[in-house]
């Protein structure tokens, strides 16, 4: 531990002080040197000024935005007409070019910490296949790997960690030998994180000398990418386009043909897949235009009125739930920094472990804290030309958010089986179900076998009779 910061005490204490958190050096007389050295830099790193418009605007006066009209956004829908089907068709021509020329970089982001889930380790390590206990992180591989073997690059994986799970994400990737990746077809970042504050905006401490953070949110890719000079990689190897995905979605394609060439052809620098919400007040963020720009409103920033508005179909009129699937331009990340541009943060409360003044650690029950995070969709109304595409909810959406329920793990190991059985039924194989139709076996195919619907029509067997659990890979 380097302790020449300590000749800063003063001025850092000060600093604290001014900003109405001279209680950090509460424990100050008890700590060691390099625990106050420790303590020293935290404090210090602490972008004061920015904290305190935060903790002034979204935690101690905050007051309602004023929000513009709502109005639905153009939306690119699933290809039902011969000529949707037709586009849809030159969409898949012009992504197969994009992914054999190498322009195309997968990203995952995993750097949250997965508090609903209740997993003890990163959340990509939790094992989802329903036969092989394979985990996501492994899922994405293969489908990685099955890429690469269909086009050819060698489509390096960007993986966005945090502080908290960077070492344990790090090291799972290397007890597994990469997941056939090799080390050179992994590339992690860390993302960036904010203090955690009460709710007079006072700063949580972790501990004597340390102060609770939390990461920045997944806006925070963006000012992590370009930290970590990731984008100078991506340029070095001539990667224009980022495919962006969200660890916890067990169905995600990584590398989407008809998605990455819709987004290119509008010479979009952003764009956005959607499905189609099935009942007004289902919990997701909806896509829409305000002030004329797209974004994302989320499901608690929606009026009522607006959540239950028909279109002239009789159907939601803003029925386009965000999967947080995206395709970015590296240059539009580039144009964001150049401006200065910097995603908004927003309030989230949180449970947050914390010190207490007579110096008990407590681990609350209940929110406690806010915690600062930005959002990677708050980008979309800075983009050009964004494209939104629907997508089927079944083929690409089942996140795994808590420990049991909506988006548990049973679900997202049942929507994965339902995949696959429908991928079998196309291909002619009857698959066995019991009296209520639920899937009467279990079932797996690795994406090393088939990558896609129509990969698994070509390969599967038509005669194929299922009496048991049935494993392709
Ligand atoms: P969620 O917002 O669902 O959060 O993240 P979470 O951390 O997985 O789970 P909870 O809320 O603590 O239960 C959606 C996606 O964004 C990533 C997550 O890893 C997940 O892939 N994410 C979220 C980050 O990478 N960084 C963040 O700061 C927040």
């Amino acid at each position: 531990m380097d302790t020449k910061i300590l000749a800063r005490e003063e001025e850092i204490r000060r600093g604290a002080e001014e900003a109405g958190q001279g209680h950090l050096f509460a424990w100050w007389p008890e700590l060691d040197l390099a625990q106050r050295a420790n303590l020293l830099e935290q404090i210090d790193s602490i972008d004061f000024p920015l904290l305190q418009t935060l903790i002034e605007g979204l935690v101690l006066h905050p007051f309602p935005e004023d929000a513009a009209a709502l109005e639905p956004a153009p939306i690119i829908p699933v290809p039902r007409t011969d000529i949707e089907k037709r586009e849809h068709r030159i969409a898949r021509e012009r992504g197969e070019a994009l992914l054999r020329d190498g322009k195309v970089a997968p990203l995952v982001v995993a750097g949250g910490q997965g508090t609903r889930l209740g997993f003890q380790g990163p959340k990509g390590a939790f094992p989802v296949g329903p036969l092989t206990n394979k985990c996501l992180f492994a899922f994405f591989a293969e489908r990685i790997l099955a890429a690469r073997r269909r086009y050819g690059p060698a489509f390096p994986w960007i993986i966005m960690t945090s502080p908290a799970n960077d070492a344990a994400t790090r090291d799972f990737f290397a007890e597994n030998d990469f997941f056939g990746l090799g080390p050179d077809g992994v590339h992690f970042f860390v993302q960036g994180t904010m203090p955690a504050v009460d709710k007079q905006g006072k700063i949580l401490l972790a501990s004597r000398h340390k102060i609770a953070r939390s990461p920045d949110g997944h806006g925070g890719t963006l000012r992590a990418l370009d930290r970590s000079r990731l984008l100078d990689l991506l340029a070095s190897r001539g990667i224009e386009e980022i495919s962006y995905f969200q660890v916890d979605n067990v169905l995600a394609k990584v590398l989407d043909p008809v998605f990455i060439g819709y987004h290119a052809s509008a010479g979009a620098e952003m764009s956005s897949k959607v499905v189609r919400k099935t009942y007004p007040q289902e919990k997701v963020g909806i896509i829409g235009l305000r002030n004329g720009r797209l974004g994302v409103i989320e499901y608690s920033d929606l009026d009522e009125k607006d959540m239950e508005a028909r279109g002239p179909d009789g159907g939601l009129k803003y029925w386009a739930g965000n999967i947080a699937m995206h395709m970015i331009h590296v240059a539009f990340v580039r144009r964001l920094h150049e401006a200065g541009i910097r995603l908004p943060f927003h309030r989230a409360d949180k449970k947050v472990p914390f010190l207490d003044n007579e110096g008990r650690h407590i681990e609350p029950e209940h929110p406690n804290a806010i915690k600062f995070e930005s959002f990677i969709f708050d980008a979309l109304g800075y983009a050009n030309n964004p494209v939104t595409l629907e997508v089927r909810r079944e083929e690409e959406f089942s996140p795994l958010k808590n420990a049991t329920g909506a988006n548990s793990p049973e679900t997202a190991r049942r929507d994965l089986m339902e995949l696959f059985a429908s991928w079998l039924h196309d291909a002619g194989v009857k698959v066995p179900r019991d009296k209520e139709g639920s899937l009467a076996v279990k079932l797996e195919i690795s994406p090393l076998y088939a990558l896609d619907r129509e990969e698994a029509m070509r390969k599967i067997p038509p005669g194929l009779s299922i009496a048991g659990d049935l494993l392709l890979q």
